[in-house]
């Protein structure tokens, strides 16, 4: 058994069975076994001893979630707060933002959600140059940052529309050089690439790679300028004095989640990050190449691009909608319907997507290729 299959096998065995094919993970993961019951299992302690004291006894597993997102991204000294997911983590930073809004550099495939963020807290955008496949130009950028100036670099290190990897840790180095802060949207790239860049601030989501609860999200913050934002809701003069990271996490939580959100991290971290990112890059290179002579569709990334997000596009007037919709009605197999809200700047028309997570194996994605051509036919006879 290959050390990929090994791994299937373990990352299978520790969760439910699954019901058909999931091949959402960039969506949502499954969570494990012992996810599901340290949530629970915090539940039913909130309901024995009162809520209140229950966080405060699940204090220490919070800090080693936060510890451990600290360390995935190179930002061990970081200050980290629990959202409720990515876009949560992005509006709190923003809400709280030092400098006279003016100016964000991101690039042309920005998650559509993160563009209007970031327009509602009065940035203008400032586009990065890309290549062909919307990968950072590096070169460019570098010539395009110095000679404008944005307040800061926002990078979406991988996209929801398009599983290209982008050049985190070489425009953190850029970043570093000309003296501008990096934020990270690491929601689709903390636990599938490494993250350990060690940008000004980096967030990301529970649910997704790591295979936490839905929910939970995370932001990460130097010290350096966790100290200068000054949060939406600060903390009124009366009340007990509250660090800026207390303070922007102020508010009422799911513990129970984000208990689960720390195991997840914790079996993450015990699998070996390196594993698991060989083992998606693997599964991403095996789906495009089955997927590579589906008629009707062509795939978007290169096979050997390292994530487990395979994007396809219609190239013969197939519905994208409708064939998700088959998939899962007549197949019972979980993909995307990725419409260009998604990448409002980038796509100029909808995908189906799929993002096998570590049990997937090489004959899931064979069974996959077979049901998109009986889907395609199906619903283009419909
Ligand atoms: C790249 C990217 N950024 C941000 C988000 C938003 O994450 P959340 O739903 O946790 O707010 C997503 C969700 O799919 C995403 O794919």
């Amino acid at each position: 058994m290959s050390a990929g299959d090994a791994l299937a096998e373990r990352w299978r065995q520790a969760r439910p069975p699954v019901a058909g094919l999931h091949l959402d993970s960039a969506a949502c993961s499954r969570q494990s076994f012992s996810v599901i019951d340290a949530a629970a299992q915090h539940a039913r302690y909130e309901a024995e001893v009162g809520g209140y004291v229950a966080a405060e006894a699940a204090a220490p597993a919070l800090d080693a979630g936060r510890a451990a997102f600290a360390a995935l991204c190179g930002m061990p000294d970081a200050e980290v707060v629990y959202t409720t997911g990515s876009l949560n983590a992005l509006d709190l930073l923003l809400g709280g933002w030092p400098a006279d809004r003016r100016k964000v550099a991101c690039l042309p495939g920005e998650y559509g959600p993160n563009l209007a963020v970031l327009a509602a807290h009065g940035f203008d955008r400032q586009l990065l140059p890309t290549l062909g496949d919307g990968r950072l130009a590096l070169d460019d950028a570098a010539f395009a940052l110095e000679a404008d100036r944005p307040d800061f670099v926002h990078l979406t290190a991988v996209a929801s529309h398009c599983g290209v990897v982008q050049p985190l840790p070489m425009l953190a180095r850029l970043c570093g050089e000309l003296g501008l802060p990096l934020v990270v949207d690491a929601a689709q790239a903390l636990g599938q690439v490494d993250c350990a860049a060690g940008a000004d601030v980096t967030y990301s989501t529970s649910r997704k790679w790591i295979a936490g609860p839905r929910g939970v999200g995370v932001l990460a913050v130097r010290p350096e300028l966790m100290q200068r934002l000054s949060p939406r809701l600060a903390a009124p003069e009366w009340a007990p004095a509250a660090t800026v990271a207390q303070q922007l996490e102020f508010g009422e939580a799911n513990v129970a989640a984000r208990v689960g959100f720390s195991v997840a991290l914790g079996e993450y971290l015990a699998y070996g990050p390196e594993a698991v990112r060989a083992r998606l890059a693997e599964l991403g290179s095996i789906s495009r190449s089955v997927l590579a002579d589906v008629p009707g569709w062509s795939v978007i990334e290169e096979a050997e691009e390292p994530s487990a997000i395979t994007t396809l596009a219609p190239v013969d007037g197939a519905d994208p909608q409708a064939v998700r919709d088959w998939l899962l009605a007549e197949r019972r197999i979980l993909t995307t319907y990725a419409g260009v809200q998604r990448a409002p700047l980038e796509l100029t028309g909808p995908l189906l997507r799929i993002s096998p997570h570590a049990d997937t194996t090489a004959a899931d994605l064979e069974t996959f290729a077979e049901a998109l051509i009986a889907a395609t036919a199906a619903t283009a006879a419909a």
